[in-house]
């Protein structure tokens, strides 16, 4: 399956992006959990040089708990900070302040040896469409959310959130343009939904989600749709189609209306917790 998007207005995300960079001392990159090298744009990399950096490792509730953690172990093997999360439970908004704190402890050392003593540290949260961005901000800042609006030498328009006396966060994220630099790439972007559903073939790409969940999850297919997994992908779509009750006016399987359920299932973490990549070996 081919799968092409680069819509027009990543053209302009991408310039605002170059912008806002420049106002922030710390990068707050979100990445989704399940597939964090495919939701990773590499050019932040030369985004952010000079910046401090945080990885949000989000939607972690829905990812391979052990898979995660190897995720988490290979960017700190980069110097990388990683945390895992769940954006929606504000419960674990401590951990992520604590980690801004060590991703950003360089760069408050250095404002220190030049006599800056109350300067807060500026951040901006950064990543492709639907990884969780405005969802993070919203528990990150909580009642926070109070602007201090515009002061000078800032963009106008550039509103900042200040979370304490320590840090400040951009109150709108960067958005990150998908990184299309092979078909696999694609299609894990299209079974987490980060990419629009115009583009995809919904029943191939069903197909190759249940064939993932056969290799990597045996029998979890089985128990959740009532099947025989040892079926080939475009079977097994069918039988999901009858066992769910998708089905046509003449009462054949309506394989669209099931690739449809299956989809929506697996980017929902209805299925089971899943991975789908490994780090490199380290
Ligand atoms: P964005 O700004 O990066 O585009 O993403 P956004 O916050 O809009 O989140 C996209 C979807 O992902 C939302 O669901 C949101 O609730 C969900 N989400 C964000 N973080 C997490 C997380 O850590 N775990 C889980 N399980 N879901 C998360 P939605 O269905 O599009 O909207 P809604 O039904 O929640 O309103």
């Amino acid at each position: 399956m081919i799968i092409q998007w680069y819509p027009g207005h990543m053209t302009k995300a991408k310039r605002e992006m170059e912008q806002a960079i420049k106002l922030v001392d710390l990068v707050i990159e979100i990445l989704d959990a399940r597939a964090p090298e495919a939701s990773r744009n590499p050019d932040i990399d030369k985004l952010a040089e000079n910046k401090a950096r945080l990885i949000l490792l989000n939607k972690a509730d829905m990812s391979d708990p052990s898979v995660t953690k190897m995720w988490v172990n290979y960017y700190q093997s980069l110097g990388i900070e990683a945390v895992p999360l769940d954006s929606r439970n504000r419960g674990s908004m401590k951990a992520v302040r604590a980690a801004v704190d060590r991703a950003s402890e360089e760069r408050r050392e250095r404002n220190r040896r030049r006599g800056i003593m109350n300067r807060p540290v500026r951040a901006m949260v950064a990543g492709i469409p639907n990884v969780g961005k405005s969802t993070f901000i919203n528990s990150f800042a909580g009642k926070a959310s109070a602007k201090t609006g515009n002061k000078p030498g800032v963009t106008k328009g550039t509103q900042w959130i200040r979370l304490d006396k320590n840090v400040e966060l951009l109150d709108t994220p960067g958005i990150l343009w998908p990184k299309f630099e092979d078909n696999d790439t694609g299609e894990k972007l299209a079974l987490i939904g980060s990419v629009s559903e115009e583009v995809i073939n919904k029943e191939e790409l069903a197909m190759r989600g249940l064939s993932i969940l056969k290799e990597r999850y045996p029998q979890v297919v089985s128990v959740r749709y009532k099947v025989d997994e040892g079926r080939d992908s475009a079977s097994l779509l069918s039988d999901i189609a009858a066992a769910r009750g998708c089905l046509q006016k003449g009462g054949e399987a309506d394989t669209e209306k099931a690739a449809g359920v299956v989809l929506e299932e697996f980017r929902n973490g209805k299925i089971c917790r899943l991975s789908l990549e490994k780090p490199p070996v380290l």
